[in-house]
């Protein structure tokens, strides 16, 4: 099967047939749908698959052993995602090796392609959750009781998904396996594009994080509270909106609040609480940290003025990531020196960084829309992905 007839086969799975954006969420369906099609595929190439104990899929070829070079990314999507973050690195991965067998390479290392589960954190919030659960870098306990925005916790979610959420948690055996970690994934950005290559390899990642901003105030009548008597969440919350963009320019951040939760949601009533997501990237640690520090401040201010109330909570943080160079030197020098540039998306190689050599291949994106269905790569530019990617994993699993 060619790396074209996978994608067709792997792409009707969770696409919104209105907007052509992809509704993949951990657990559902479609997830479940896409992991089917992976376990299947992987099986039909004779790969041994396991699910671990965090829910995340292993497809070994080979037996499973020490200093494993493991591949793969993620099948979970935002809300109206792209087809190709996530899915095509899971598909390369398996393109990747139907490449070298078809040069006759064998492995002397066992090679793992793995899925990981919830990287989006679109459903339950805290993104990359099986790579963190896996490095231990999220309790256990923590993740069993995160809630998705119907109430329905981690630990409900995966059980009805057949899996033990009792048995979840860091899994050092498992990773001590693990050699090497390469993701390939589609750009979020235009800079292949700008450098003419279709594949480039990441050099670092922006630290970043989530919180969780909780706008109270009290619910009243719409059209005979005058405005001087009211407290009112929206107005806190649309000026630490504007606030939030203004500082993160000022401080060369990136600040984004795209999820967004009124109460009790009527027209004609001023609304007890707003709920909002903020996402915060910078440069580096310190810049982020000052940043998220004086837009939860100017929001604490607003509220007095307001007479509301703002409760700030983090939900996740990634620090800053700088891939492993002994790795990622080898990986550009295999590949003809191409080019090595920095991030601001994360990945579930951000947090396997902190354990596992790692290094991720980016394939050029046009238009460098991401998380939203103009997403695109073209499949010239995947099939370079995917010949760089059988070309690495020759280099770390083939060579004596
Ligand atoms: C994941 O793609 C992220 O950068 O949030
Ligand atoms: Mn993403
Ligand atoms: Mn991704």
């Amino acid at each position: 099967m060619t790396f074209a007839d996978l994608w067709a086969e792997l792409l009707p799975i969770g696409r919104d047939a209105a907007t052509g954006g992809y509704q993949r969420f951990s657990w559902g369906d479609a997830d479940l749908a896409a992991r089917d099609w992976f376990t299947g595929q992987a099986r039909v190439r004779d790969l041994d698959v396991h699910t671990d104990r965090n829910g995340n899929l292993w497809a070994w070829w080979g037996p499973p052993g020490p200093d494993a070079v493991v591949t793969g990314s993620h099948l979970d999507s935002v809300p109206d995602g792209g087809a190709f973050d996530g899915p095509l690195g899971i598909v390369s991965a398996l393109a990747a090796v139907d490449r070298l067998r078809a040069r006759g390479a064998r492995p002397v290392r066992p090679v793992a392609l793995a899925v990981f589960v919830e990287e989006e954190g679109a459903r339950f919030g805290v993104p990359c959750l099986g790579s963190r659960l896996l490095t231990g870098a999220v309790p256990a306990a923590r993740a069993r009781d995160l809630r998705d925005a119907d109430g329905v916790t981690w630990a409900a979610a995966m059980a009805a998904a057949g899996l033990d959420p009792d048995a979840i948690g860091a899994d050092d055996a498992l990773l001590g396996q693990a050699g090497a970690f390469v993701e390939l994934h589609v750009e979020q950005g235009r800079a292949l594009v700008h450098r003419d290559a279709p594949v480039g390899v990441a050099s670092a990642i922006w630290p970043h994080g989530r919180w969780r901003l909780d706008f109270t105030g009290e619910a009243n009548h719409a059209g005979t509270t005058q405005l001087t008597d009211r407290r009112d969440p929206m107005l806190t919350f649309a000026n630490t909106v504007l606030s939030a963009r203004k500082k993160a320019r000022l401080a060369g951040a990136l600040a984004t609040i795209g999820k967004v939760v009124v109460e009790p949601g009527a027209t004609n009533a001023i609304p007890s609480a707003v709920r909002a997501w903020l996402d915060a990237r910078a440069p580096d640690e310190q810049t982020l940290d000052a940043t998220t520090e004086e837009i939860l401040r100017a929001a604490a201010e607003r509220a007095a003025r307001d007479g509301t109330a703002v409760r700030g909570t983090c939900e996740s943080y990634t620090p800053a990531v700088e891939f492993a160079s002994g790795l990622r030197d080898r990986i550009s020098g295999r590949l003809g020196g191409v080019p090595v540039l920095p991030t601001g998306a994360g990945h579930d190689a951000a947090v396997l960084a902190a354990r596992v050599p790692t290094a991720m291949l980016f394939v050029r994106n046009p238009t460098g829309v991401s998380h939203a269905p103009g997403e695109h790569a073209s499949l010239a530019d995947c099939l370079a992905g995917v010949d760089a990617l059988a070309d690495v994993l020759e280099d770390l699993a083939c060579q004596p």
